[in-house]
């Protein structure tokens, strides 16, 4: 039995309801691999385990859409209003074999059990799979939902199909129009008083809102929400990890800023401990100690490796700031703005240094190991300025290719996390393997974290992102949103208007940026990050589960929404 699951949780609940938790759901992981079979009551039971499920919608005439009432009697989400049909595939023949047949398959199978369609209706439509999205959601302290939801969508002919509900699956079934269909999701007039479900009002959001009548092209990634509140918002967004976070980071600074001490000269001192001050994530600080904890021994060593990598993190932004001509960091007057361009230059030099004297230094790291973080770090900092060298050569050039673009943001970003993460997990005594996968899952969410920082770059204000809102298009900086763009020709007056200008009031940025939405060059960049945020949970996947791994899980879902 599943561990948290109660054996009376049952009690009091209708037989035919209670008789089908006794049905198998397939286990996936993550990026839905089939990983084994549970019972449906120990899938939804506890913290629930990760299974595979579908979501129907029928439309007429694309937009009209069938909705249903979850009838009382269901276990979990009763009386809840959600999508035609949301069930899922068992482990049987037909189900549990390929996915997309599979949910197919078990959709017929439960459009049949639950809205009374004929069989023979049913295998004449033409049922099109769109794509896959990962939610969990808590019902009550009981039950809760855990799942990978595939999405499926048919076109039928509402005056054709025969539809007689199963009183004790349905309460009620409706036909709605696309405004009724969007007062449903956000609760207006008549939907007051009721309860969605927010596995509908994440999948219609994120699959189909901006496509009916036509529908999206089918894809292919897993898309993660991690846990949502009954609103399909996410609870409160990765707390586990900022508290780990928050606990590490007091360590960490301690060594940064004892080590920052040894400049006596007063006023590089000050350029120096600067954008310490203002704030800033301290993620590359704190990843090696995260990782270790997750594959091998963590100990103080790897407080003295943040430290020193977050170091020239900040040497790295003070420099940027310079070649960017940015004047707010973190909220503060960059560097060469509240000091001045030389002192900036010279600030950044003495903190590479200083960040590798304290690796040599520290006795909490073994001198075997030395040798590895030494060149592992030599060849970072090398990376980054090949990468910053290509992103200021981009700003000249004409046309920049998708792939010259992920060469570049690997250089200048991702390389830093790839670094955290596999001189973490190495220091932390892990085999070569678990170094290596540990390494390409830093690179992946490198890679999502600077597709992510761009589009906030542009979507987020100077306020929260405590850097120069929209500086991106301003400068002309070949991100791959502007990449998509430029292939869209000239039908984007504000935005060519305001890339590469020099200057641009925020009303013209919002029109931009309204144009960058609707070239599809925002969805694109995301979707490429989504990428991106799957293999690195595919790393994670091959882990053995821990809470540390939960952490990692937790940071990397954290790229996809946070703001600054
Ligand atoms: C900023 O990195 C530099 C980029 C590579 C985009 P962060 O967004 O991690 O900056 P801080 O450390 O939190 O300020
Ligand atoms: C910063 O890249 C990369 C490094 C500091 C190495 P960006 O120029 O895109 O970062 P922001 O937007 O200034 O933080
Ligand atoms: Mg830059
Ligand atoms: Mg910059
Ligand atoms: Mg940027």
């Amino acid at each position: 039995m599943a561990a948290g699951s109660d054996p009376n949780a049952l009690q009091g609940h209708d037989d035919s309801q209670a008789d089908m938790m006794q049905e198998q759901c397939i286990l996936v992981d993550s990026s839905d691999n089939r990983i084994g079979s549970e019972t449906k009551l120990n899938c939804h039971q506890g913290d629930g385990i990760l299974h595979r499920a579908f979501s129907v919608l029928l439309f007429h005439g694309g937009y009209e859409l069938l909705v249903q009432k979850r009838s009382d009697d269901k276990i979990t989400f009763p009386s809840v209003w959600a999508n035609t049909c949301c069930s899922h595939p068992l482990d049987i023949p037909g189900e549990n074999e390929d996915a997309v047949s599979g949910v197919i398959n078990a959709a017929k199978r439960k459009l049949h059990q639950e809205l009374g369609i004929p069989l023979q209706q049913l295998e004449q439509i033409d049922f099109q799979h769109i794509g896959r999205f990962q939610y969990e959601c808590r019902w009550d302290s009981i039950w809760v939902e855990n799942e990978v939801d595939h999405v499926i969508v048919a076109y039928v002919n509402k005056e054709e199909i025969q539809i007689d509900p199963n009183p004790n699956e349905i309460s009620e079934a409706r036909w709605l129009n696309v405004g009724e269909v969007w007062d449903m999701i956000s609760g207006k007039g008549i939907w007051k008083d009721e309860l969605v479900a927010p596995w509908f009002k994440l999948l219609y959001n994120e699959f189909l809102v901006e496509f009916l009548p036509e529908l999206p092209l089918p894809r292919d990634d897993v898309v993660h929400f991690g846990e949502v509140d009954m609103d399909g918002n996410s609870v409160v967004p990765g707390q586990n990890l900022m508290d780990t976070i928050a606990l590490h980071r007091e360590h960490v600074e301690e060594v940064i800023m004892s080590s920052l001490d040894k400049m006596k000269q007063e006023r590089l001192h000050g350029a120096m401990t600067h954008l310490f001050s203002g704030g800033g994530k301290r993620l590359r600080a704190t990843l090696p100690r995260l990782v270790g904890e997750a594959v091998g021994e963590a100990h103080a060593g790897h407080y003295t490796l943040g430290a020193s990598i977050e170091i020239i993190h900040n040497f790295t932004l003070v420099h940027d700031d310079l070649m960017d001509q940015d004047p707010i960091r973190r909220g503060l007057d960059a560097v060469h703005v509240a000091y001045d361009d030389s002192t900036a230059i010279n600030a950044g030099d003495a903190m590479l240094a200083v960040a590798f004297e304290i690796l040599a230094e520290s006795t909490n790291i073994d001198s075997d190991k030395l040798a590895f973080l030494v060149r592992s770090i030599g060849e970072m900092v090398r990376n980054v300025a090949d990468g910053q060298q290509e992103d200021i050569s981009f700003e000249s050039r004409d046309k920049v290719s998708e792939e010259e673009y992920i060469a570049m943001i690997t250089g200048k970003t991702s390389v830093m996390f790839e670094t955290c993460a596999g001189t973490g997990a190495m220091l932390a005594g892990a085999s070569e393997d678990v170094v290596r996968n540990m390494e390409s899952w830093g690179l992946n969410l490198g890679l999502c974290f600077q597709l992510m920082d761009d589009l906030i770059d542009i979507t987020g204000d100077t306020k929260t992102l405590g850097k120069p809102a929209g500086s991106d298009i301003v400068q002309g900086k070949k991100t791959l949103i502007a990449i998509h763009a430029l292939q869209c020709g000239d039908d984007m007056p504000y935005f060519h208007r305001a890339y590469g200008s020099g200057e641009c009031s925020d009303e013209e940025l919002l029109n931009a940026v309204q144009e960058l939405h609707e070239s599809g060059s925002i969805r694109y960049a995301k979707d490429r990050a989504m990428h991106h945020h799957s293999l690195a949970h595919q790393c994670l996947d091959k882990l053995p589960d821990s809470p540390a791994v939960s952490v990692l899980r937790e940071l990397t879902d954290f790229q996809l929404i946070r703001i600054n």
